[in-house]
């Protein structure tokens, strides 16, 4: 069976990690953590980072640092993982869907203005897939109606940006460096990987600040053990932050792996467009194509799971597409979302999957997968 998903470790990490070990500095301080976040932060292009124990806990922190009030809004697309929507839920807001672009799988950002009402406080994009959300009309919103961006760059460590497109200087960013605030997950499956991980990357000196005090238990900096807020036990431990250290260096080459990959699968998967759609990359984007999606066509007479069945019966490993949050019973327990419809997310839940796409893929399981495609879909 061809895995998913299968990371690759260096020489480096387990070094760094044996450092840990061997000095005592096992929990969660120690220079590893220092050098994550200081690097973490400036290679998005941001001041601070602030590392976690996951990227849901790094969601829940920066919804905790822009302080929602009760019934506040927040204009977000429904095709994403629930930790976003639970996000918001979590801080006493109320996600408000968009539905997806059917091309590049992100928000259909052109959906956000429309929703925009006194009672929204921010917009939260998701980079979907490895590809870049169109940022530029989301900040122009955002900065006309005085609401903040927070942007989920989980998916999308290495994504660059094209912004300022018909301007005088035009310039490519670091998703997850143009925002307010931005969060990151590092499991085992992303780019970048600490086993499990996240961070809270941000301009922002306050937020910086309250997204440290949320992560440790709102410990109080005047009177240990005495708390006037409560916070979370969000820490990352200097262990896990050294395997980081490990890879951020060799970023460029992981984000090229990726991009090597991805290529490799369009090569060889190009001839069965209309059949099945392939992930693509907009002019202004550049993808890391986290994960190679393929959405079956209309004339494919069956759905993802028959094809994920298929695939595994020829020895390939497949992960189904999201399932979109307005399709989620927990939030119509909730009266969120019911009889909403979102018909490009509910199409891509239906008929997306995705197949081998991490780093220690070869180039000839990339050929076995390719092959067992064709066989499918041929
Ligand atoms: C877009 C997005 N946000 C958040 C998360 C949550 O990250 P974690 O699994 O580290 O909690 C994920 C996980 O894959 C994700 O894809």
């Amino acid at each position: 069976m061809i895995p998913v998903n299968e990371p690759l470790l260096g020489d480096r990490e387990l070094e760094y990690v044996s450092e840990c070990i061997r000095t005592g500095w096992i929990s969660s301080a120690g220079r590893f953590l220092e050098d994550f976040e200081e690097q973490w932060a400036s290679f998005c292009g941001m001041k601070y980072g602030v590392a976690v124990s996951n990227g849901t806990a790094a969601l829940q922190a920066a919804f905790g640092c822009i302080g929602l009030r009760p019934g506040d809004k927040v204009i977000m697309p429904t095709f994403t993982i629930i930790s976003c929507a639970m996000a918001v839920v979590r801080a006493g807001g109320i996600p408000v869907l968009v539905d997806s672009d059917p091309d590049d799988w992100c928000m259909d950002v052109g959906q956000v203005e429309a929703l925009i009402t006194p009672r929204t406080r921010a917009i939260m994009v998701v980079h979907m897939y490895g590809h870049p959300v169109d940022m530029d009309p989301v900040m122009a919103l955002a900065a006309r109606h005085g609401l903040t961006v927070i942007e989920d760059a989980a998916e999308v460590h290495g994504a660059e940006y094209l912004s300022g497109r018909g301007g005088p200087a035009p310039r490519w960013r670091t998703c997850g460096g143009i925002g307010h605030v931005a969060t990151f997950s590092f499991f085992a499956n992303k780019l970048v990987t600490t086993g499990e991980g996240g961070m809270v990357v941000t301009d922002d000196d306050r937020i910086a600040e309250r997204a440290r005090s949320l992560r440790n238990l709102c410990f109080r900096t005047d009177r240990r053990f005495l708390h006037t807020e409560l916070g979370h036990q969000f820490r990352l431990t200097n262990m896990q932050a050294a395997v980081g250290v490990g890879q951020v260096r060799r970023i460029g080459k992981i984000v090229e792996r990726k991009r090597w990959l991805a290529a490799e699968y369009t090569r060889r998967l190009e001839d069965l467009r209309g059949r099945v759609q392939l992930p693509m990359e907009r002019s202004w984007a550049r993808s890391v194509f986290w994960v190679y999606g393929l959405v079956l066509g209309d004339d494919v007479p069956f759905e993802a799971v028959e094809f994920a069945t298929r695939l595994k019966r020829l020895g390939v490993e497949t992960r189904p597409f999201f399932l979109g949050m307005h399709e989620q019973p927990v939030f119509h327990d909730r009266n969120l979302f019911q009889g909403e419809r979102h018909p490009v997310a509910e199409r891509l839940a239906r008929r997306g999957l995705y197949v081998p796409s991490g780093l220690a893929l070869t180039v000839e399981q990339v050929e076995r997968v390719s092959a067992a495609v064709h066989e499918i879909l041929a």
